[in-house]
């Protein structure tokens, strides 16, 4: 059986991760709570110790909502799942937009909110420290600083360990590292999604994480998995005898030791494959097909 090691390790922040790791934005809309579940202990078992996650992923009146039963939270069913966290699982969540009462997005949150949201992930995920913050943005051009400033107090609070940042350009990561120490840059990637192609190489340069999101669902982005695909992806598929999803992931581990991947699923066999695509090794001739 491929585990989670097969795709190497780096360290984010202080501590070493498989660069295989788990997205849960997925896991809300499966009306199956205990699917869900199965699919967390699963990823755990198979060695997966980086877990991205939410506490705005929550359906019905969330992100994915398929308006399919009770409420469930992501960051609660991770710790439905996994609580006592073992020391070596770390767990990457998101703050900045917010979700009001009614679903809609609220993404103008001023700084006692972000505080507030980052209090919610420790109550729902029951810790006394988020491993990792990132400040998601929902504007490439607004300003960064005053909202990564009071992460970093938080962070010195003791309230979270590491900081990162979200669908940013290279201009805010400058900004929100002159404030703070960065871990992780999380941006969507994909083998054809390719805005932020050129923030790859620069956070391997920095020595920062690069962990993209949309990797699998490319531009289907949450629609999922695109019919679109690259020739060269299905070909490679055809060749390596894997699906066109585990090409795309693997080509997205391939970028760089730095990046980590978090592919979102709630089946168990997509699990199982995208694992098992960690351990896929591509010729410098299909990488250049791929590119
Ligand atoms: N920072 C941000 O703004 C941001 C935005 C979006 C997501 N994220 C994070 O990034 C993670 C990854 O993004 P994502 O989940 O949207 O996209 P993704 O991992 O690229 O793709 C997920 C989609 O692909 C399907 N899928 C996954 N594995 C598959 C397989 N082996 N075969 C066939 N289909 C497969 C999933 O459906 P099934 O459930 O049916 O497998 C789902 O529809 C999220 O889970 C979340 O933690 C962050």
């Amino acid at each position: 059986m491929i585990t989670a090691e097969a795709a190497g390790t780096w360290k984010l922040g202080d501590q070493v991760v498989n660069r295989m790791g788990f997205g849960s934005m997925r896991l809300t809309p499966n009306a199956d709570r205990d699917a869900a579940i199965r699919v967390l202990r699963r990823a755990v078992e198979l060695g997966v110790n980086h877990i991205d996650t939410a506490a705005f992923y929550v359906t019905p009146g969330g992100i994915l909502d398929h308006g399919t039963g009770p409420k469930r939270y992501a960051t609660e069913l991770i710790r439905e799942a996994l609580f006592p966290y073992d020391k070596s699982l770390f767990l990457a969540t998101k703050v900045g937009p917010g979700l009001r009462p009614d679903g809609e997005w609220e993404t103008a949150v001023t700084l006692s909110q972000l505080r507030a949201q980052v209090e919610e992930n420790l109550r729902r995920l029951q810790v006394d420290r988020l491993d990792l913050v990132n400040l998601r943005l929902t504007s490439r051009t607004a300003p960064v600083g005053p909202r990564f400033e009071a992460l970093a107090s938080l962070r010195d609070e003791g309230l979270i360990r590491h900081l990162g940042i979200s669908n940013a350009t290279l201009a805010q990561i400058d900004e929100a590292a002159a404030v703070a120490p960065l871990v992780s840059v999380q941006n969507s990637f994909a083998v054809d999604l390719q805005r932020d192609a050129s923030l790859v190489a620069e956070m391997t340069e920095r020595g920062i994480a690069f962990v993209p999101f949309f990797a699998i669902a490319g531009p289907g982005r949450e629609d999922g998995p695109t019919t679109a695909t690259p020739d060269a992806v299905r070909e490679i598929a055809l060749t390596h005898h894997v699906s066109e999803h585990q090409v795309r992931l693997a080509w997205t581990l391939h970028q760089g030791d730095n990046v980590l991947a978090i592919p979102g699923t709630g089946d168990e066999q997509h699990l199982l494959d995208n694992i098992a695509a960690g351990a896929r090794r591509f010729s410098e001739e299909e990488l250049a097909r791929l590119a």
